[in-house]
């Protein structure tokens, strides 16, 4: 932490991951505490190519809250950042009655700026919000000492937020009280677990913009009869299946089972009424591309996951990364030479046999796919250390090209 005696000033910078649920999230029973109606299961993505970097400043200089995205001054007023900034001051405040002698109390009444980046294009459609709440939570934690619990606190920033303060294998539990205290998240494994496991993001050209997940979700659970029986019946058992199957780091099984609740999330998008499309013709090319695939082999290599957008998300295992960047190179011809195409962990080249072209059997759509970005499951929030990487200078106001390397 720096702190800057004549400003009163304290200042932290913390970085945080992107998760992808392989059990997917989507209904609320309580709209104001995010309180889901089914627990879910994600993977936490390497920081090295997508994260998000937040430093948050304190003084008793400052005049109000403020806060920054991606250089842009936005409106601190928003319902769920003033949640999880009131929670995280409670706590705090919570930690200096208990008498902890360790807890410096006066920086909690004053007041913070907040700046925060992606290492990714937003435009690219990858949900950050996750990755966003998260930072913020857990920059604030360091900045006012609490300790603990965190994930009830980004859970109300956004639901998949929460999970996102872990590394690894993560699930967030539904619980089943009132106030919310046993909705928490918790690492399953940790990101070393399973280390031939790998991550590829297919990031897909969307025309128009997506309904937003919080509101697909709100119409899903007020119209969908086949999400109440996803909930109550077929995600219980799925949860302890998955967990079962990373554990053993079964591939075909975590492949299959992933696929089957990508499919059935967007099934209930079908049901919901009106009906919400979040795949276009793309992502439909890509599934097809996947079970052709794997029907070639006989045996379950690629996996494919989709959230509220059109981009692809697919998991596989490190000695099939290279023949199946291949293939989607292939059948989604893009004008980017090889380095543009593929981003991230480096991916070498690999020939495809005309007997598995044959096979796919499938018309290549020029320009379906923008990139590929190459990655694997990564660590939880990190505290930056290096002063020279915070995104506020000294006058608490964002540095001049503030961006995240
Ligand atoms: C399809 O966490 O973005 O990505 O809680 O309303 O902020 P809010 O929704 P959000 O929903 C994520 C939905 C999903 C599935 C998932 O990540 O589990």
């Amino acid at each position: 932490m720096l702190e800057s005696s004549h400003q009163n000033l304290a200042m932290v910078t913390c970085t945080a991951p992107v998760n992808i649920a392989v059990v997917k999230y989507w209904g609320k029973r309580n709209e104001d505490l995010i309180l889901p109606i089914n627990s879910s299961l994600s993977v936490t993505l390497h920081q090295e190519q997508l994260k998000t970097t937040t430093t948050i400043a304190c003084s008793r200089s400052f005049q109000q809250d403020r806060i920054w995205l991606n250089g842009k001054e936005e409106d601190i007023s928003c319902p769920r950042l003033q949640s999880c900034l009131q929670e995280i001051r409670r706590l705090a405040r919570k930690r200096r009655n208990t008498g902890d002698p360790t807890s410096d109390i006066s920086v909690v009444s004053h007041k913070v700026h907040i700046c925060s980046v992606n290492n990714f294009p937003t435009a690219a459609g990858l949900a950050s919000s996750a990755a966003g709440y998260a930072c913020l939570v857990y920059t604030l934690s360091q900045l006012f000492g609490v300790e603990g619990e965190l994930s009830t606190v980004a859970r109300q920033g956004s639901g998949s937020a929460c999970r996102s303060l872990y590394g690894g294998f993560v699930q967030w539990k539904m619980g089943e009280r009132s106030d919310g205290k046993d909705s928490i998240a918790e690492q399953v494994e940790s990101e070393s677990y399973w280390p031939e496991l790998r991550v590829l993001i297919l990031v897909v050209s969307a025309e128009q913009k997506s309904v937003g997940s919080t509101s697909g979700m709100h119409t899903s659970v007020e119209t969908s009869q086949l999400l109440k029986y996803r909930a109550d019946v077929v995600v219980p058992c799925r949860m302890v299946e998955m967990i079962r199957v990373i554990r053993q780091r079964d591939f075909p099984a975590f492949g299959e089972l992933t696929m089957k609740d990508s499919n059935q999330f967007h099934a209930t998008c079908l049901d919901t009424y009106p009906p919400i499309f979040y795949l276009n013709n793309v992502s439909h090319r890509i599934i097809s591309l996947v079970h052709r695939y794997n029907q070639f082999y006989g045996e379950t290599r690629v996996a494919y996951t989709f959230d509220a957008g059109p981009n692809a998300v697919i998991y596989t295992l490190q000695e099939h990364v290279p023949e199946f960047v291949q293939v989607v190179r292939h059948f989604f011809p893009s004008e980017a030479n090889g380095s543009e195409f593929v981003r991230g962990l480096p991916v070498c080249s690999a020939d495809l046999s005309e007997e598995l072209k044959r096979a796919l059997n499938m018309e290549p759509t020029p320009k379906g796919i923008h990139y590929i970005i190459s990655t694997k499951a990564g660590p939880g929030p990190c505290v930056v250390e290096d002063p020279n990487h915070h995104l506020l200078g000294v006058d608490g106001l964002p540095k001049k090209n503030a961006v995240s390397d």
